[in-house]
């Protein structure tokens, strides 16, 4: 979709996806806790919200904690999980507000019980709403969920729900936890690190990729708007010749 901002026609991108990497270093560079990155870094997640419902785009899904997260200090992942349920409470009324709908994907088992009925309370309560589609990966890791996807068409094959033949690329889509949301057409890294570390790989095959020197609590509309300009200069082909 073109759009016009500031007199810049740019093509906007219907779903972006973010690793929102940096938030420890930002603080670091501020002599204070990592913790209070993760804190700052949260408001940035409700602003990018903001931003990306307003140039139009449809889908952000955004890469918050991975399975390999729980690795960090008792004190970092304890934080990181206060904040989340400080969000999921939270975010209600304010999707709501918004018509925003929020999903949450990755595993929900070893995640502690409470959060796991937020995360469901959460999900019910924007079901509805047709604004920005939302999606948070928690306790995600890419591989575990073509693992956890694997075993679902293993059981329903031996069930009789499915035949071997049914078994193509748009079925393996729909055992994924990413299978009501499109795959994304842009990949954004923040904090200067190249690579996709476990992120939605077998969604992210056609993304564009942009890599920033941005940390994630600085990136704001205007970041947003470089990584679009950046998506709109992108000749994208899926393999073919134009
Ligand atoms: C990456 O920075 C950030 C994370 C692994 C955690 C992101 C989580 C939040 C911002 C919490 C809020 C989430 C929601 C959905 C409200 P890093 O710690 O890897 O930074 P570094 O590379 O500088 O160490």
């Amino acid at each position: 979709m073109e759009k016009t901002i500031n007199g810049e026609v740019l093509n906007i991108p219907e779903h972006v996806a973010v690793i929102m990497d940096g938030n420890g270093r930002w603080a670091k560079k501020r002599l204070m806790p990592r913790t209070y990155g993760h804190s700052v870094g949260a408001k940035a997640i409700e602003a990018a919200c903001e931003n990306c419902d307003e140039i139009g785009i449809k889908y952000l899904t955004v890469y918050a904690f991975s399975t390999e997260n729980w690795k960090r200090s008792v004190e970092e992942v304890s934080t990181i999980m206060n904040i989340f349920r400080k969000y999921l409470v939270d975010s209600i009324e304010r999707s709501n507000r918004n018509n925003m709908r929020v999903r949450i994907i990755g595993k929900r088992e070893g995640l502690p019980e409470d959060i796991v009925k937020k995360i469901e309370d959460l999900e019910k309560a924007t079901a509805g709403n047709t604004g920005l589609q939302f999606t948070v990966a928690i306790n995600y890791g890419g591989r575990d969920e073509l693992v956890r996807a694997a075993k679902n068409i293993a059981k329903d094959y031996k069930d009789g729900i499915i035949t071997e033949a049914d078994i193509t690329e748009d079925l393996m889509s729909r055992y994924l936890d990413t299978r009501e949301i499109t795959d994304p057409d842009l990949l954004i890294r923040t904090s200067g690190e190249l690579r996709t570390s476990n992120f939605l790989p077998w969604q992210i095959a056609y993304s564009e990729f942009y890599f920033t020197d941005c940390m994630w609590p600085d990136f704001d509309m205007n970041e947003l708007v470089k990584a679009v300009r950046y998506y709109t200069g992108r000749d994208r082909r899926y393999g073919g010749v134009k």
